[in-house]
């Protein structure tokens, strides 16, 4: 499955990444407050960010299941990737996905990663045909399940002290999307 680019939603246009996003990705990935709830460490070295931009222009396309497909979001009004989605196919079988999401903190605040995730929603079920969509994250991160319910997913669990990371055991919050639950 691969997304007929570029996607257009309301206000952004979502792609796969390219070499010249390399300042606005940096400009979101050095900064440690986007990486408080996430596994990995922030990117402050330039040459890191670069190296992971490159990884993720790769994944412009869900082929078999274990694949994360990275999209981009561009805001032409500003002229700046704002932040990316992502979507990773979690099981052919079962025809399940997980959704996740990164902005810049300079574009929280504006329905802007809920447009984009609502259109990551869209592919999962209607290009990959998936049954259920998941999203997970530390219920601290309120900005990040708050989004989760404004795109109508429920909560289903909440494990704790499941994972161990950043030095601490940390609870998680399961969110769940079912293709016909979808309004
Ligand atoms: C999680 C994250 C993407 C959420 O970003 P966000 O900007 O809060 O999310 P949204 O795009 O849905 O914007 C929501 C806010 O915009 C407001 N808003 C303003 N204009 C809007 C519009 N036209 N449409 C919709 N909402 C709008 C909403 O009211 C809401 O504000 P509120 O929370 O005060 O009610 C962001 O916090 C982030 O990148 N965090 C760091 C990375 C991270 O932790 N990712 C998740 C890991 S699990």
């Amino acid at each position: 499955m691969r997304p007929d680019y570029p996607l257009r939603t309301e206000r952004l246009v979502l792609r796969p990444y390219e070499p010249a996003d390399l300042d606005d990705f940096h400009a979101t990935r050095s900064r440690p407050e986007v990486y408080r709830y996430l596994f990995a460490d922030h990117l402050e070295d330039r040459a890191a960010a670069e190296e992971a931009l490159h990884q993720k222009m790769t994944q412009t396309e869900l082929t078999e299941e274990g694949q994360w497909l990275v999209l981009a979001a561009y805001w032409p009004e500003v002229h700046r990737v704002v932040g990316d989605v992502v979507l990773k196919w979690l099981s052919e079988e079962h025809r399940q996905g997980e959704i996740g999401y990164v902005f810049n903190p300079e574009f929280h605040g504006k329905g802007l990663a809920r447009e984009a995730a609502q259109q990551m929603l869209k592919i999962g079920f209607d290009d990959l045909g998936l049954h259920r969509i998941t999203a997970v994250c530390d219920p601290r991160n309120e900005p990040s399940w708050r989004l989760m319910e404004r795109l109508g997913m429920r909560r289903e669990a909440h494990h704790r002290h499941n994972e161990l990371y950043k030095g601490e055991w940390c609870d998680a919050f399961i969110y769940a999307l079912l293709a016909d639950e979808r309004a």
